[in-house]
């Protein structure tokens, strides 16, 4: 007779499966594949995300664009562990983001994450300092917060992030006395508290002049080379959008395209900055064509496609 019991020996794998830190399913610092978000408000669906891909490599700096309620906040809420998608898969420095328990998903936002919000309100606490500000996410991580020596060399880590980031003469205001710019730094500094490996900013200049975004863009960047962390910023400056590496258009709830910029030298040692505009392939080999194109040649519903020896040809339907 068989029996349902699992045996010693798969207890214990699933003890220690437990107990272990999840194995990392990617090296990528974030990976989302057909990734699905369905909101469900007074009986009404709305499909924020529809089967969104996304790969950010360790250590990158990217920008994510697209019209307002195309899902960049979805996204990031998700990505930030603050919500789960209702299908598809998301993985975050190693973390399975459908697989996270209540404690784990806590222990998540702490530590593995950084968050800093559109409203500069939103990320420090009104009644305490910026060095206190910055000091909380690491009281909350906890362990041994009260031993002796605990204190000493948290206020030392909290002048290091300080200074790392340029700000360390602002430690001892409290955010109504610093500028809305300034307090978008030290909300940088708060989500670097613990050292995340990934470092998450929706419309985090939405609500300054150009010049002061460009200091807290700078901020992003100093975190991102110092640092190393992976940064993905939601913007609608196009400035930012123009200055980094990588910018990921988002429309419908689907990555749509991408722009990849790189440096390049020219016979003269000139140097120019060269701009490629891609779009992206999902699994089944469905991609979404830049309605401008689209426009320019007057294509819709059907297109001749053809394969030329290194590249696939598109043609308006004339037959
Ligand atoms: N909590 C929610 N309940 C219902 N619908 C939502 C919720 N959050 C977002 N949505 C909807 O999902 C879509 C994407 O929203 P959002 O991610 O905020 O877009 P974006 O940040 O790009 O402007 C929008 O249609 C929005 O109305
Ligand atoms: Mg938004």
């Amino acid at each position: 007779m068989t029996t349902d019991q699992p045996t010693y020996e798969e207890l214990r794998r699933r003890a220690m499966a437990a107990a272990e830190p999840r194995v990392r399913a990617t090296d990528a610092a974030i990976a989302c594949d057909r990734l699905v978000r369905i909101f469900n408000a007074d009986g009404i669906e709305v499909q924020a995300l529809q089967g969104l891909e996304l790969t950010v490599d360790q250590g990158d700096l990217v920008a994510l664009v697209g019209a307002s309620g195309s899902g960049k906040s979805t996204l990031m809420n998700i990505l930030a562990g603050l919500d789960v998608p209702t299908a598809g898969s998301a993985t975050v420095a190693g973390h399975d983001l459908l697989e996270l328990s209540a404690r784990d998903r806590l222990r998540y936002r702490r530590e593995a994450v950084g968050f800093v919000f559109q409203q500069t309100a939103r990320n420090l606490l009104p009644f305490l300092t910026a060095a206190q500000n910055v000091a909380l996410p690491m009281q909350l991580r906890g362990g041994g917060g009260f031993r002796r020596g605990a204190a000493a060399r948290r206020s030392a880590r909290v002048a290091e992030t300080l200074e790392a980031l340029g700000i360390g003469d602002l430690a001892h205001r409290r955010p109504a006395e610093l500028s809305g710019g300034q307090q978008q730094r030290v909300a940088i500094a708060v989500a670097m508290a613990n050292r995340p490996e990934v470092l998450l900013a929706d419309e985090p200049t939405g609500e300054l002049d150009s010049e002061t975004a460009a200091s807290v863009f700078e901020t992003f960047r100093t975190v991102n080379k110092e640092l190393g962390v992976t940064v993905v910023i939601v913007t609608h400056d196009p400035m930012v959008a123009g200055e980094v590496r990588r910018t990921v258009a988002i429309r419908d709830g689907r990555t749509s395209s991408e722009v990849l910029r790189r440096v390049v030298t020219d016979e003269h040692g000139e140097e120019s900055v060269s701009e490629r505009e891609y779009v992206v392939l999902d699994r089944s080999g469905r991609v979404q064509l830049p309605p401008k194109f689209l426009a320019a040649l007057g294509m819709e519903h059907r297109v001749a496609v053809d394969l030329a020896p290194d590249h696939i040809e598109l043609r308006p339907d004339r037959s």
